[in-house]
């Protein structure tokens, strides 16, 4: 049961980034996608573009969440829908942002997940691929963000015990910085011109790629999780920061 035997999948968040770039890739390798995000026009072009089947549905509303995907029949999710509001020291964040991160990182996806699993169990065959973050496993100056995506990698852990025996493959894909429209949104767009200067980020199509490869593992392997990011960033180190006591 690898890619070549999934007929359908639901990609979330499919309007721009990395959603859209797994929409084409997966409408390209002959599979039906619904791809759901909030901005119309922009799934009324991918599926000009794709064949894809656009659903309009913003996910922090979860009784639209359960009545537009609760019947769906989808051999993969790619649960991929995301923000990052409230990017700064959470002391600054305001209680709005808390609340979109988390209703939409969190909240939405285990949503989500709840709304097209038991399809997937009752087919004994499925595979669920959340997109969390390197955010996620390691520490960042960003309290909310890391604790929305260290959410998804323990969603991700647990569920693959769950389904231990079900059929149902789960795979957590933690990227780096990837060039989209993400850090607009997080900090506006002056600052978000800064986080892509001077190095070179991931681009949307290097993190379907992954995705990808994770889908097409022949049916006896599990990839579990996958961390990418660009070469020219990385991971862990320790800073000294004096205090000047007051
Ligand atoms: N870019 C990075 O550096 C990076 C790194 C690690 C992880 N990630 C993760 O990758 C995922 C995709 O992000 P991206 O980088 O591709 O950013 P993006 O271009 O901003 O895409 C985010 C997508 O999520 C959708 N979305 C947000 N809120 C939604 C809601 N309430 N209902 C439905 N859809 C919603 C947006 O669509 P609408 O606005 O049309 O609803 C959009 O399609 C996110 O989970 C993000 O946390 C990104």
């Amino acid at each position: 049961m690898a890619l070549a035997d999934y007929k359908t999948a639901l990609v979330t968040g499919a309007s721009s980034g990395i959603g859209a770039a797994v929409v084409t890739a997966l409408s390209a390798r002959g599979l039906t996608v619904t791809a759901a995000a909030r901005r119309e026009e922009r799934l009324e072009a991918l599926a000009e573009e794709t064949g894809c089947v656009p659903v309009v549905l913003d996910l922090r509303d979860t009784k639209a969440l359960y009545d537009a995907l609760g019947g769906l029949e989808v051999d993969i999710l790619v649960n991929n829908a995301g923000l990052g509001r409230g990017f700064e020291a959470l002391f600054t964040v305001s209680p709005e942002d808390i609340s979109a991160t988390l209703e939409t990182n969190v909240l939405a996806a285990v949503h989500v997940v709840r709304a097209t699993l038991p399809g997937m169990v009752e087919r004994k065959r499925g595979h669920i691929v959340n997109i969390g973050s390197i955010a996620g496993l390691y520490p960042i100056k960003s309290s909310l963000y890391g604790a929305s995506k260290g959410a998804v990698h323990l969603l991700s852990q647990n569920l693959r015990v769950e389904l231990q025996g079900s059929g149902v493959r789960v795979t957590e894909i933690c990227p780096g910085r990837v060039e989209t429209e993400f850090f607009e949104i997080a900090v506006g767009e002056e600052a978000a011109k800064k986080a892509y200067e001077g190095f070179e980020v991931l681009v949307p199509d290097d993190v379907a790629d992954a995705i990808l490869y994770a889908l097409d593992a022949p049916w006896r392997v599990n990839i579990g999780r996958i961390e990418l990011t660009p070469t020219e960033q990385h991971v862990g180190g320790v800073t000294i920061a004096p205090v000047e006591k007051g």
